[in-house]
C-alpha cells in the first residue's frame, strides 16, 4: 500500500520490513502456543522480532514518491500559483462542497472561519478541550469564547449529551473535531445545531476522506478545516483548506487573508469594495504545498482503505481480549486512521492496569504507550483574563480525564507489514494469557 509510492531502495521496501520481521512462518502455530511461552517482561522470547527501527519505518510519515516529486519540480520548473485554484476546485469537488479555499495552514483556516462566522463579541462556541489549541485559541482574536465540552471516553469525540447540560444564551456555534479521523455522528450534531440554532462547523484536521451517513465530513458543517501538517492523512508539510457551505462564509473568510481574491468576487458581493487589501492578515497557501496535496488526492481513499483495512486485521483479534475496548464507529460512517491506532482499557475487566499491560507490551516489542493528551480547558492560556476580552469557565470534564487515564496508542502502519501485524496481535494474547502475574 502506501510504501508503493516509496522512492526508498531496499530499506523501505515491504520486503526489507518483512524479512526484519523474520521467524514468522511458523506464525499461527507459534502464535496459539504463546499462552504457554514465558512473558518477555521475565525473560522469555519477545513475541515481535521486527527491530524498533523496521517499526519505525512501517509507521513511516509522510511518503512522498515519483508522482509528489514531480508535481513539485514542475511547479519549481514553471513557477506560478496555478496549483492553488486547481486544488480548491478540485477540493469542491471531492468532498462534495459549494466553497473551499486554501490556506496556509489549519490554523489559518480556523482562524479565517472564525472571522467569518461574525458573531458579536462573547458569544460563545461549543469546543472539546481534548483537541489541539488550534480548534480553540483563534476565537480570542474575534472576542469569541470556548466552552468547553467533555469528550466520551470511548471515542475522544464531541460528547452531545454534555454540550447540551453547557448550553447558554450566548452558546451560538459548534465545533465537532473528528478525533484521529473517527466520524462524530453528524446526523445528531446537526439535529442539535438546528433545534438551539447554533452554526455547525467541523474540525476535519484528521479525518480527510472519512465520510458520515454517505456524506464526506467537511461538507456537513456551514464551514469546516482541514490540515495538511506533515502528520495528516493528506500531508504538504503545511497547509490548510477551509470548506464553506454559503458564498457569504466563504468571501468573508477568503476576504480575511487573501487579498488578491475580493476583486474577482461577482459585483453584488459585500466584500468585493476590498479589493487591493486584505481585511487582516496574509495567508496564502504555499503553491508547493499545494501541489503536493493535488497530486495525492487521487489516491487518499485507495491508502486510507488499505490502512483501515490493516487496523481491522488487528483490531478483530485483539479487540476479543477482555478489557480491551476499540472506539466504536457510528454504523452509518466511514472512518479513516491516521498517526495511532487506539484502544481503551478497562482496568478491571482486564485485571491488569494500563501501566503493567504497557510495560508487558513492550517488553514483547510492540511498541504501546499510555496516551495522555493535554486537556486545553487546564493550560495557561485559558485561565489568564489578561488574553480574552470575555475569560471562559474552566469545567471538570471527567470523560477527557478518562480518556487519559484508559487511551492505549499502537502505531498506524503505513506499510503493507501482515505479518508485522500478527505477532502484534500474538504479543497481545501472549499478555493477556499471563496477565494474572501483571498486577
Ligand atoms: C484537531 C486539529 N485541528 C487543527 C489543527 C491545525 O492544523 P495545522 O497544524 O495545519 O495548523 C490540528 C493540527 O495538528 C489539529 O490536530
Amino acid at each position: 500500500m502506501r510504501n508503493d509510492q516509496s522512492t526508498g531502495g531496499a530499506s523501505h521496501s515491504r520486503r526489507a520490513i518483512l524479512a526484519a520481521a523474520g521467524a514468522v512462518a511458523a506464525g499461527g502455530a507459534i502464535g496459539r502456543a504463546r499462552g504457554a511461552e514465558s512473558l518477555a517482561l521475565e525473560g522469555g522470547r519477545p513475541a515481535v522480532s521486527a527491530a524498533p527501527a523496521r517499526q519505525v519505518e512501517a509507521a513511516r510519515w509522510p511518503i512522498f514518491g515519483p508522482e509528489e516529486e514531480a508535481a513539485v519540480l514542475s511547479l519549481l520548473r514553471n513557477p506560478g500559483y496555478g496549483p492553488i485554484e486547481d486544488l480548491e476546485r478540485d477540493w469542491s469537488e471531492r468532498f462534495a462542497v459549494p466553497f473551499a479555499r486554501a490556506h496556509c495552514n489549519g490554523t489559518t483556516a480556523l482562524a479565517s472561519m472564525y472571522f467569518a462566522l461574525d458573531l458579536p463579541p462573547g458569544s460563545e462556541v461549543l469546543v472539546p478541550s481534548y483537541t489541539f489549541f488550534s480548534s480553540i485559541v483563534p476565537m480570542r482574536l474575534f472576542g469569541l469564547v470556548p466552552r468547553f465540552v467533555d469528550v466520551n471516553p470511548r471515542t475522544l469525540n464531541f460528547d452531545l449529551d454534555d454540550a447540551r447540560r453547557r448550553l447558554t444564551p450566548s452558546v451560538r456555534a459548534m465545533l465537532p473535531v473528528h478525533w484521529m479521523g473517527l466520524p462524530c455522528p453528524m446526523d445528531d450534531m446537526a439535529a442539535f445545531a438546528r433545534e438551539h440554532g447554533l452554526a455547525l462547523l467541523e474540525d476535519v484536521a484528521h479525518a480527510h476522506g472519512a465520510s458520515y451517513g454517505g456524506k464526506p465530513l467537511g461538507s456537513w458543517g456551514r464551514m469546516s478545516i482541514f490540515s495538511y501538517q506533515a502528520s495528516k492523512p493528506l500531508p504538504a508539510m503545511e497547509g490548510g483548506m477551509g470548506t464553506y457551505l454559503e458564498r457569504d462564509d466563504f468571501e468573508r473568510a477568503t476576504a480575511f487573508g487573501h487579498s488578491e481574491h475580493p476583486s474577482r468576487f461577482p459585483a453584488d458581493s459585500r466584500y468585493r469594495r476590498y479589493a487591493g487589501a486584505s481585511l487582516g492578515l496574509k495567508l496564502r497557501i504555499n503553491p508547493l504545498a499545494a501541489a503536493l496535496v493535488r497530486s495525492q488526492l487521487p489516491k487518499l481513499d485507495a491508502r486510507n482503505e488499505a490502512g483501515a483495512a490493516q487496523v481491522r486485521r488487528l483490531n478483530d483479534r485483539i479487540a476479543q481480549l477482555p478489557g480491551l475496548v476499540e472506539p466504536p464507529c457510528p454504523p452509518d460512517a466511514r472512518r479513516i486512521y491516521y498517526a495511532n491506532n487506539i484502544l481503551f482499557l478497562d482496568e478491571s475487566k482486564a485485571g491488569a492496569s494500563r501501566e503493567a499491560i504497557v510495560k508487558a507490551l513492550q517488553a514483547e516489542g510492540v511498541r504501546a504507550r499510555a496516551l495522555s493528551y493535554p486537556l486545553q480547558h487546564k493550560m495557561a492560556i485559558y485561565a489568564e483574563a489578561e488574553w480574552w476580552r470575555h475569560p471562559p469557565a474552566i469545567p471538570d470534564l471527567p470523560g477527557s480525564d478518562e480518556a487519559n487515564r484508559t487511551a492505549i496508542a499502537l502505531p498506524y502502519f503505513t506499510s503493507d507489514v501482515p505479518e508485522l501485524v500478527d505477532q502484534y496481535a500474538e504479543a497481545f494474547e501472549k499478555v493477556w494469557a499471563q496477565r494474572s502475574k501483571l498486577g
